[in-house]
């Protein structure tokens, strides 16, 4: 079982966010985005997934899980919310959420389907974003320093995803879960992850008025393909989870704990 603590990060959502806030590049801001816009929908599907597989467990399997769903439940709910905060300021910037209204006409398929196909969705999407998480963590000075509020907001997100990466993962196992639809729901979900994510930013690049640009596509192939590429560095541990014994605790969580050790001026335990 992994101790989740729930943080309330000590940063101001008021102050308006930079256009370019992301090193000041145009495709890196538009993909981070993009990926902000996904969260607070995303995210509450994940709680409601973890909530309702945890009812579905017997009491002595509940009580063995009861302080991690706690904990998963209360940081997914404060990303949710700073989230939200910060996609208001892209509105105000003239993007347009797409994305959002899409994942709900596909959430609304799920109503009355059984709890582990839930779970097998979340733990799936709770891999993105972990590799993802541990991806950003190790190579945060591509963050740049722009805005420094946004940056530690991404880290700190990032450090609680790697924490938490296994609590869908052992729902859906404990509930009996099998590897079979385990790994179809990785498919299914990989194809639709990246075309929403392609579809945002290239929307968000639209807006911006940065689409037609080929310093922006120079840029977004060496971001996503280059040495420390996102795909490039991600692919092996996104391919992981196809193996049949493959458990997100066998990646390692360093970079996560690292952050969260040296950053701790940055929040507050909340409960503590
Ligand atoms: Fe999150
Ligand atoms: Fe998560």
């Amino acid at each position: 079982m992994t101790d989740l603590v729930v943080r309330r990060l000590l940063v101001d959502m008021e102050a308006p966010i930079p256009r370019h806030w992301c090193g000041g590049d145009a495709f890196r801001t538009a993909l981070f985005n993009a990926l902000s816009m996904s969260f607070p929908v995303g995210e509450q599907f994940f709680i409601d997934s973890v909530r309702n597989g945890f009812k579905e467990l017997p009491p002595d399997q509940q009580a063995k899980f009861k302080e991690e769903v706690q904990g998963f439940v209360g940081q997914e709910a404060t990303h949710r919310r700073l989230h939200s905060l910060y996609n208001a300021h892209l509105e105000k910037l003239g993007l347009v959420n797409h994305w959002e209204p899409r994942a709900r006409g596909r959430l609304k398929l799920m109503e009355g389907v059984n709890v582990r196909h839930w779970l097998g969705i979340t733990a799936a999407n709770e891999h993105f974003t972990a590799i993802l998480a541990d991806w950003m963590l190790q190579n945060s000075d591509l963050l740049g320093n722009q805005d420094v509020r946004l940056k530690t907001l991404w880290l700190w997100h990032s450090a609680e995803e790697s924490e938490h990466k296994s609590t869908a993962f052992d729902l859906y196992q404990a509930l009996g879960g099998s590897h079979e639809w385990r790994l179809k729901w990785m498919r299914r979900i990989t194809s639709v992850f990246l075309i929403d994510t392609l579809r945002q930013t290239v929307n968000n690049l639209h807006h911006d008025g940065t689409l037609w640009k080929w310093s922006t596509w120079k840029s977004g192939a060496s971001y996503l393909f280059g040495k420390r590429g996102l795909v490039r560095q991600t692919y092996r541990p996104w391919r992981d989870y196809f193996r049949p014994d493959f458990h997100p605790n066998q990646h390692d969580s360093t970079a996560s704990q690292r952050w969260l050790v040296d950053n701790r001026a940055q929040f507050t335990p909340v409960g503590a």
